[in-house]
């Protein structure tokens, strides 16, 4: 196994970490106490993120919006970015990170969010040498037509800083194939795409490829069920970004034991695998760990990782000269 503090150290780049997934818990205990609120469910920070509270992902979910709903200006916005980037990013050896976010659960405008975040990135990159960019997460439980009308904002509030949307949210209650519209708006105006697919079957996989037009699947674990759609994403090239120990805990990336077979199984095939956190304090975790869990799963050796990290490079949303 490699040593612990060489996985730490190990230059990283972060593809899939949502932002509102990793504020500290005591952040979120101190923006309640700025704005007069409570806690749900009677907790404390010490007992916000309890795993065992999560019975499926609308309980997480549920914990995930009311982080949203704490974050009410900009402050708070820049906050939560400049505290994720260093915490979950820098101090783990991530030198460059695609941050998610879902701006509809958050309690400021669209711009106000980006004002903030840009703000942190800049802080993040000057402070801690940690460059970012910005996907815009829609949520696939609300309308087609709120996606769409995010899209809206995103053109309309154009920034270099954000290159490309996803599709967060619980897929069971918002299949891919309804916002194809909105996918294909942000395609031509120029935005990259990516897309959650951790519970749904393969023929999400290609519905997502087809239809929405994305050049990365966000989890996708269930295409080694499918080897036509596994020779698919060999041929083109399709990089997963895989989230062992968040997905471990939902049996999504195998049996739920720290084995993570369907990875193993991505990787043997030749697939290309990122690995990231995910939500990190929310699944008590963060970007070591999670190379540590999937090395020791996988028996990956350092030849194995830097693939898996060039994989990671090549999937960025940079331009080819800021690659560097
Ligand atoms: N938002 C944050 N984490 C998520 C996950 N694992 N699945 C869907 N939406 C999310
Ligand atoms: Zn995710």
């Amino acid at each position: 196994t490699i040593p612990y503090d060489v996985v730490r150290a190990w230059p990283k780049v972060s593809l899939h970490c949502h932002l509102l997934g990793s504020v500290h818990a005591a952040t979120v205990a101190d923006l309640a106490r700025k704005h007069g609120e409570t806690l749900p469910y009677g907790r404390s920070a010490a007992d916000l993120y309890e795993i065992e509270a999560y019975e499926d992902l609308g309980a997480f979910l549920a914990t995930y919006d009311v982080v949203g709903s704490l974050v009410r200006d900009v402050e708070d916005v820049h906050r939560i970015t400049y505290e994720s980037l260093t915490t979950y990013g820098s101090e783990h050896g991530v030198l460059y990170r695609e941050i998610f976010v879902s701006p509809h659960p958050v309690g400021v405008p669209y711009a106000v969010l980006l004002d903030g975040m840009r703000a942190a990135m800049a802080d993040a990159r000057a402070d801690a040498g940690i460059d970012s960019r910005i996907v815009v997460a829609l949520h696939r439980e609300r309308s087609a037509s709120e996606a769409e009308a995010l899209v809206d904002a995103v053109v309309e509030h154009r920034i270099d800083e954000v290159v490309g949307v996803g599709l967060d949210y619980a897929e069971v209650n918002g299949p891919p194939g309804l916002f194809a519209d909105a996918f294909v708006h942000a395609g031509r105006a120029g935005l990259e795409r990516t897309a959650h697919s951790e519970s749904g079957p393969p023929r999400h996989i290609e519905v997502i490829l087809d239809d929405l037009g994305c050049s990365r699947i966000d989890h996708g674990y269930h295409v080694v069920t499918d080897p036509r759609i596994v020779q698919r994403c060999l041929d083109e090239g399709v990089t997963f970004t895989c989230t062992p120990v968040s997905s471990d805990i939902g049996r999504y990336s195998g049996s739920g034991d720290g084995r993570h077979e369907r990875i193993a199984a991505m990787h043997a095939a030749g697939l290309r695998i990122t690995i990231d956190s995910d939500d990190p304090p929310m699944f008590g975790t963060d970007p070591t760990r999670d190379h540590a869990v999937i090395s020791t799963a996988l028996g990956l050796t350092t030849t194995d990782l830097a693939r898996i990290s060039l994989d990671a490079v090549a999937a960025t949303w940079l331009d080819e000269t800021d690659r560097t």
